[in-house]
């Protein structure tokens, strides 16, 4: 029998580049990456806000996490983002296309295009853009690069009045998909998450009765999850060790999409 093998379950040194990373998943995601020894670069739209989380890191006695102000609407500052990355680590091998945001439009609304437009630019475009920006980095990432793009149980069905929302994080499993099929043979994985209903800023608007009743109804764990318990899942998809788990859709959703009655 061949002997076992003990592969690397740990990111101890590796470089990550974490969107939207204020707030919600990204900044537990943050939290984690850089506990467990990872150089993070923690991204979002407010560099005061980015620089709270940064803080927050460097009080439980980190210092390997930059902050920087990154809107992924903007081609040019994912680039300039990878570029800063990779002078300041030395690479970058793990990517997680995490940002995000809520914006509910019927198809007779007057901003629906408006909608349209930010919700694929922001969720769905800017996350080939990293990728693209990044592969010269994630081909030479010593254990394989690392992709994580952030979906939702809304990339398997839909919710009215969310449509640009639905198409994007549709559009972010098949992007996984393809990503993971064409980058394979660089070494790179590429797995899509998909989140259930989680207590971050995107839903901290709906009133508790109404998260109580549609969890009570809809999730066999009858609650919210927390974002640590997602952000737990990412580093497992970015672990050395998930060298075999390629184009995956993997949903966070205490059993929402499994439940039928
Ligand atoms: P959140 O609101 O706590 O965090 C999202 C962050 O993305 C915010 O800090 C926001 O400033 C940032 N962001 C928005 N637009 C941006 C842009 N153009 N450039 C850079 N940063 C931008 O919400 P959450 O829930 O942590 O969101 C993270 C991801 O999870 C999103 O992609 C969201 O669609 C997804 N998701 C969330 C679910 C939930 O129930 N909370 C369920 C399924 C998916």
């Amino acid at each position: 029998m061949e002997p076992y093998r003990e592969l690397n379950r740990s990111i101890k040194g590796k470089t990550a580049i974490i969107t939207g990373a204020a707030s919600g998943m990204g900044r537990a995601t943050a939290h984690l990456f850089a506990r467990e020894g990872a150089n993070v670069v923690v991204t979002d739209l407010d560099q005061s806000k980015v620089d709270t989380v940064v803080s927050e890191i460097n009080d439980a006695g980190i210092n390997h996490v930059v902050g920087w102000a990154l809107d992924v609407g903007d081609h040019d500052a994912i680039k300039d983002i990878v570029a800063k990355t990779a002078d300041k680590f030395g690479g970058v091998d793990i990517i997680v296309n995490n940002a995000g945001f809520a914006h509910l439009v019927s198809f007779e609304s007057e901003d629906y295009d408006v909608s349209w437009e930010r919700s694929i630019r922001v969720m769905l475009t800017s996350h080939q853009w990293m990728v693209r920006a990044a592969l010269p980095y994630l081909e030479k990432s010593s254990e394989g690069g690392r992709i994580v793009n952030v979906a939702s149980t809304e990339g398997f069905g839909a919710t009215p009045l969310n449509s640009p929302y639905v198409a994007a994080k549709h559009g972010v499993i098949g992007l996984t998909r393809a990503m993971a099929v064409e980058l394979a043979p660089k070494g790179i994985t590429a797995n899509a998450i998909c989140p259930g209903p989680i207590h971050t800023g995107i839903t901290e608007g709906i009133q508790d009765d109404h998260k109580t009743i549609f969890a009570k109804r809809r999730v066999p764990m009858r609650r919210y999850g927390f974002p640590e318990e997602v952000a737990n899942i990412t580093l497992s998809c970015v672990l050395p060790a998930a060298s075999y788990l390629n184009g995956q859709a993997i949903r966070v959703d205490g059993g929402q999409l499994s439940k039928n009655a």
